[in-house]
Order: structure tokens, then C-alpha cells, then sequence
């Protein structure tokens, strides 16, 4: 069987005891080197979940497990030393004078030789692009380049989880191409599990699988073609919506969801 790298039981989770549940009940697992989107409108609780996962919230119900630990008081600091997260918003993540000292900052509390700590700044930056401003002031830099360095401050630790929350919103669509394909060469390379929130469906279809929050709860999961082809009110990529055009007009449409390649095949066919 597959490594479970999270795995999530019955979690139950409200923010005010007289509210609503903004989690019920969820429950999912992510293998070892899996690429999981999470996917929901807003208000689902995808960040909330995120902040579960990583113990900076405390569930009502239920129970968490991440990196082969159970997630608690004792466990949560150890959990994040393997399991990094980076959020929507980088301007609440800066605290060094330089990018440079910002990236190393996670690893100051990790008694780790300079030498090793600087090959590793050196080599964060240089996987998100940003190595020619190491000796920039990170409050100086545009939204996009604060979500890169956000991102490199992670990848120095070596997580073996890498938890994105909409964490590349802010970076144009060619930065966020050339990211995405970093990722998956950590992936490849190390065996980098990634747990991505997101908005963009199109990096949601080509992950490996997607899982659909609505109202606090797990609605779907399953591959991306299966996703896109059974909820129609998501918002599908592109040759999915081309698809459904189609459809409506009873014109020959493709059967099930096609990537874009698929349809080029089948233009071509
Ligand atoms: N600190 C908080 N206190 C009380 N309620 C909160 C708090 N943070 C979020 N909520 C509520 O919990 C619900 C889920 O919020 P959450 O931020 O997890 O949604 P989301 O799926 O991440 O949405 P988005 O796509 O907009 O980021 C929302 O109804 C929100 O108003
Ligand atoms: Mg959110």
C-alpha cells in the first residue's frame, strides 16, 4: 500500500461554539509524492483545513495524522519541521532585513552549520527565480516576488509536505507555469508530497487529484478528468467549458473531459 503522508478522520471544526461547523466530518488521506488540489468556493473552509493540518487550529472532533504522527500539542512542532506552508498573503511572513536572511530564517532553530544554511538559501532562491535579489529588502519587492521568496523560505527546510494556500495567486501566468514545474521536479527528485489550495483550475487539472470542499465538507475527490466531467458547477479549465459548449449545441463532443493535448487528438482524429 501507499505511504499516507496525511490522513484526516471525522475532522469537525467551528470557530465559535454557537456558530455553525465550519468543518464536518472530513475525511481524506494523501500519498507519499501525491499532488492533491483542494478546490471549493470561498467559504468552503479550504484554509481552515490548512490550518488544521498543520495544528495552528484546534479541531472539536476528529483526528489528523501528518508525516506518520498523530497532530498534537507535543507533535505539532515536529510535524512542521517536515510539513511547510505558505499563504495567500506573503506580507505576514517577512521578519529579515534581507531576502536572503528571510529564506534562512526557518532554519536558524534547526542548529545547522552556516555553510549548509547558505547552500541551501542559495539554492531555495535559485529554484523560484529569485537569486539576483538575495540582497534585496523583502518588503521592497512586488506581491509576486514576496509570494517566491515565501515559497523559498519553505523549500530551504527540505519539507516532505509543502502546503500551498492560493499561494501563487499573485504571480504572473508564466511564473506560475515555471513554479508548478519546479514543483514537480522536487516531486520527482525527492518525493515532495503537495497539498495545493487553489482557485486556478487549470493547475487543479493537472494535479494528480482533486478534492472538493462545499459547505465545510468533503463533496468529491477523484481524478481531474472525473472531477470536471461530474461537477458541473465548477469552474472547469477551458477545453472543459468548450466541451460543455458544445454539448449544448449538440454538436460531436468528446465523451468525458479531454486535456488539452487530448483535444488536439481529437480535432486531429
Ligand atoms: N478567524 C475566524 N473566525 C471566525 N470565522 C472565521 C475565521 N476564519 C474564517 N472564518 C469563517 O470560516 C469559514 C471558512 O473560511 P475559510 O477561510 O476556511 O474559507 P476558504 O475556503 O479558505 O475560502 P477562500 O476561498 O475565500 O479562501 C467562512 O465562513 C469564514 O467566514
Ligand atoms: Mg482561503
Amino acid at each position: 500500500m501507499n505511504e499516507q503522508i496525511i490522513q484526516v478522520k471525522d475532522l469537525t471544526f467551528k470557530y465559535e461554539p454557537a456558530k455553525n461547523n465550519t468543518l464536518s466530518s472530513v475525511s481524506f488521506a494523501v500519498n507519499k509524492g501525491e499532488w492533491l488540489s483542494v478546490i471549493g468556493n470561498n467559504g468552503a473552509g479550504k484554509s481552515t483545513l490548512a490550518l488544521l493540518l498543520i495544528g495552528l487550529l484546534k479541531p472539536q472532533s476528529g483526528s489528523v495524522f501528518v508525516c506518520g504522527m498523530p497532530l498534537n500539542e507535543e507533535t505539532k512542532w515536529t510535524i512542521r519541521r517536515h510539513a511547510g506552508i505558505v499563504f495567500q498573503n506573503p506580507d505576514n511572513q517577512f521578519i529579515g532585513a534581507t531576502v536572503q536572511d528571510d529564506v534562512a530564517f526557518g532554519m536558524e532553530n534547526l542548529n545547522m552549520p552556516v555553510e549548509d544554511m547558505r547552500q541551501r538559501v542559495t539554492e531555495a532562491l535559485e529554484l523560484v527565480g529569485m537569486l539576483e535579489h538575495r540582497e534585496a529588502d523583502p518588503s521592497r519587492l512586488s506581491g509576486g516576488q514576496k509570494q517566491r521568496v515565501a515559497i523559498a523560505g519553505v523549500l530551504a527546510l527540505h519539507p516532505d509536505l509543502l502546503i500551498l494556500d492560493e499561494a501563487f495567486v499573485m504571480l504572473d501566468p508564466r511564473s506560475r507555469r515555471e513554479l508548478l514545474a519546479t514543483l514537480k521536479q522536487l516531486r520527482a527528485e525527492q518525493g515532495l508530497t503537495i497539498l495545493s489550495i487553489t482557485h486556478d483550475m487549470n493547475e487543479a487539472a493537472a494535479s494528480d487529484r482533486i478534492l472538493v470542499l462545499k459547505n465545510g465538507s468533503v463533496a468529491n475527490s477523484g481524478l481531474p478528468a472525473d472531477i470536471f466531467s461530474e461537477e458541473m458547477d465548477v469552474e472547469a479549465p477551458f477545453s472543459e467549458r468548450l466541451r460543455r459548449l458544445l454539448m449544448s449545441k449538440e454538436r460531436r463532443t468528446p465523451e468525458s473531459y479531454l486535456t488539452e493535448s487530448e483535444w488536439i487528438q481529437w480535432l486531429c482524429k
